[in-house]
């Protein structure tokens, strides 16, 4: 049984099995699902699981309160990462009242068929359990429309944020931020953010703004640690990250088969490194998950990308980068792009055709363009590109 604080339990769960989050996003260390209990006058669940994992959940549940019963379910999201376990919750505990918003009951009708007792808040209201209250906040598209937050105000102030804050990364036992090494959150929970939240920048500022001046001691998110010890750090990542704030790195991203694209690469990064970019990460799309790079495109405002033609058309590993990023909806970037071909060339006019109708990120330097091989010429194009870049970089 795991008390964070002042009766309030956490009752989730780890997955350590799935090998793809969404059936998209790979978890190499796992990913939990989060509950909580608040154990008041009147008993509430925040947030429940993925159905996979509902008999550990409802043995996580009879722990801290044996027999009793359950007044009250919040569901901040609907998602059925979370919503998954709900029907079968009601054969467990048929009083339980639902609490959600107008938009939550539209979805638990098409998902579950659920209609009946529930109690349909609006934004601000609040809900007395004896000694907590909850206050709830609406905030739309923090990923999904019907996401809320829900404010318990006890002895202590807790956020439970649904989906917002959260990280990948399974709980190895420890709970709290301040009770585990941390080192490995920061980079899952831009990871996270980037590719499930990182779309919607302007809901999350929305969210950011109505959560403003509050005194929050504990987030609890769906995913991931509980914030404790890191509240402002978390709150501050998640404002620069909506904002679609950058440092002044570089990611360069190349498709290969028999490694000549590849070559260019490694010297556009030296003569962006020669000319002082110190952040600079280089990615083989074919072997590392857009993902990551997607995280790091959040993270630096340079981006260069190359490819080789393949088939009369852009290398496809290169093609779904870049679908991606433009689904992401990033903004503020700097972009140089290179490609390479043997007898017809496609690449470079491709990705260009991505950036003009897609991208619209600011174009540095001219594209390079390889017929075969390196030449010396297509070298020092290679580096010119790399240091227009980093001047551009280092001068914003
Ligand atoms: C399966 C395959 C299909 C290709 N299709 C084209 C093509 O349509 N047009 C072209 O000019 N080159 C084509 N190429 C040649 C490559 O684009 C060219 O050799 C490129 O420089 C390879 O880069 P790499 O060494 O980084 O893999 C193709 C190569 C392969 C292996
Ligand atoms: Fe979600
Ligand atoms: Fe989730």
């Amino acid at each position: 049984m795991i008390e964070i604080t002042d009766k309030v339990y956490y009752v989730g769960v780890n997955d350590r099995n799935k090998a793809l989050f969404e059936g998209l996003w790979p978890l190499p260390n796992g990913v939990s699902y989060n509950s909580y209990l608040i154990d008041d006058d009147k008993v509430c669940l925040i947030d429940a699981v993925e159905v996979d994992f509902f008999v550990q959940f409802i043995e996580n549940v009879h722990e801290v309160l044996g027999d009793r019963k359950i007044d009250y379910l919040v569901i901040n999201h609907m998602e059925p990462d979370h919503s998954g376990g709900l029907a079968l919750l009601r054969k467990y505990y048929p009083d339980i009242q639902v609490i959600g918003n107008k938009k939550t009951f539209d979805m638990m009708s098409g998902f579950y068929g659920i209609r009946e007792n529930t109690l349909e808040i609006k934004n601000g209201d609040t809900l007395d359990l004896g000694h907590h209250t909850l206050r709830f906040f609406l905030t739309p598209m923090v990923h999904w429309p019907e996401t809320m937050m829900t404010l318990c105000e006890g002895q202590k102030s807790i956020l439970f944020s649904g989906d917002g804050f959260g990280s990948f990364g399974a709980l190895n036992g420890g709970l709290i931020d301040s009770e585990i090494n941390t080192d490995w959150c920061w980079d899952e929970m831009m990871r996270y953010y980037s590719n499930i939240v990182g779309k919607y920048g302007i809901p999350v500022q929305n969210a950011l703004k109505k959560l403003a001046g509050i005194h929050i001691d504990y987030i609890c998110s769906t995913h991931g640690p509980v914030w404790h010890q890191h509240v402002e750090k978390v709150v501050e990542m998640y404002d620069r990250m909506s904002k679609y704030e950058t440092s002044s790195g570089l990611v360069i991203c190349y498709g290969t088969m028999y490694g000549n694209t590849e070559r260019m690469a490694e010297h556009i990064a030296r003569a962006a490194s020669l000319a002082g970019v110190k952040d600079i990460v280089i990615y083989n799309v074919s072997k590392t998950h857009h993902s990551y790079i997607i995280r790091d495109v959040f993270k630096f405002r340079g981006l260069i990308v190359g490819a080789p033609t393949y088939n009369t058309g852009l290398y496809h590993e290169m093609d779904v980068l870049l679908s991606e990023i433009a689904n992401h909806d990033v903004k503020n970037h700097l972009i140089g792009w290179f490609g390479s071909y043997a007898w017809a060339s496609k690449a470079v006019n491709a990705i260009g055709e991505w950036n003009e109708k897609r991208l619209h990120f600011e174009q540095v330097g001219e594209p390079v363009e390889m017929k075969q091989a390196l030449t010396p010429e297509v070298k020092a194009e290679c580096e010119r590109l790399g240091r227009e870049m980093a001047l551009k970089l280092l001068q914003a």
